[in-house]
């Protein structure tokens, strides 16, 4: 069995003082095995926005898979954007764009989909699809294979906007290495989804978990979330947690779980 948490859109700048502390004691309490973080780590890509964001990441536990969102590469200095896109995350967070971790039950890859030219929507190139086939293609078909982007591969329900650029050209990477889980954030609303929505692949569907924000006062109506999902064996638990700042806890919302078949995901009783 295997516990992956999954944060994101924490926005430092913006973030709710009262939560910090409590989600940091309730990530280790879960000891996860790993910790993946989807992206918009900051609000403006600011050095003392980096430097929380990175004391906030060395309070959890490792290993984490950690990609960066649109928020963390500089908006509105032109040069900032479109020089030093993304110079603040490497010193501060990571210098690795792709991070990847495999054991012996799950195999997980981040993609960095933020972008200084299509800022808010972002993008996947194919350098990093050819990424994406080294790091997953070895990993035997028996483990959990998931990949971690901040723009998602489908819109969660009642969001508007676009969806990760080149997704069409991305989906059949995603089948080809037999990925079963996209984790992403971006549009601050938790859901659960499958690519074969969107994606008509026949034999293929991997489920598609959007985390709400995690720690920021940007929720967009919703409370502040995080997902923990548990693998075991060829089944995924997907438990949303939400933030009840009454009771200064993380309840559980739902829990949400799926079998793998040969045509891909189906709801478990
Ligand atoms: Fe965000
Ligand atoms: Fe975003």
């Amino acid at each position: 069995m295997r516990t992956v948490v999954h944060l994101s859109d924490l926005h430092f700048g913006r973030t709710d003082p009262a939560i910090l502390a409590p989600i940091i004691t309730f990530v280790n309490n879960v000891r996860p095995d790993v910790v993946a973080v989807s992206g918009d780590l900051t609000q403006r890509a600011r050095t003392r926005e980096y430097i929380a964001a990175r004391d906030f990441l060395h309070s959890l536990p490792s290993p984490q898979i950690v990609v960066p969102g649109n928020h963390d590469v500089p908006l509105r200095n032109i040069f900032a954007r479109f020089v030093r896109s993304l110079d603040h995350y490497r010193r501060y967070i990571t210098a690795d764009l792709a991070p990847f971790y495999a054991d012996a039950e799950i195999a997980i890859a981040g993609v960095n989909t933020a972008r200084a030219f299509t800022w808010k929507q972002g993008r996947i190139n194919r350098r990093q699809l050819a990424t994406l086939r080294r790091q997953l293609m070895p990993v035997p078909e028996n483990r959990t294979k998931i990949v971690v982007t901040h723009h998602p591969f489908d819109l969660p329900a009642g969001a508007e906007g676009r969806v990760v650029g080149r997704s069409r050209l991305a989906i059949r990477t995603l089948a080809e290495c037999r990925v079963d889980m996209l984790l992403a954030g971006h549009f601050h609303i938790a859901d659960t989804g499958q690519t074969a929505k969107r994606y008509n692949i026949p034999g293929y569907s991997a489920l598609i978990v959007s985390s709400g924000t995690s720690t920021s006062t940007r929720g967009r109506g919703q409370p502040n979330s995080l997902n923990v999902i548990r693998i075991e064996a060829g089944t995924v638990a997907i438990e949303r947690r939400t933030w009840q700042p009454a009771s200064v806890r993380f309840d559980v919302l739902s829990i949400e779980k799926f079998e793998r078949t040969n045509a891909g995901w189906v709801r478990a009783s």
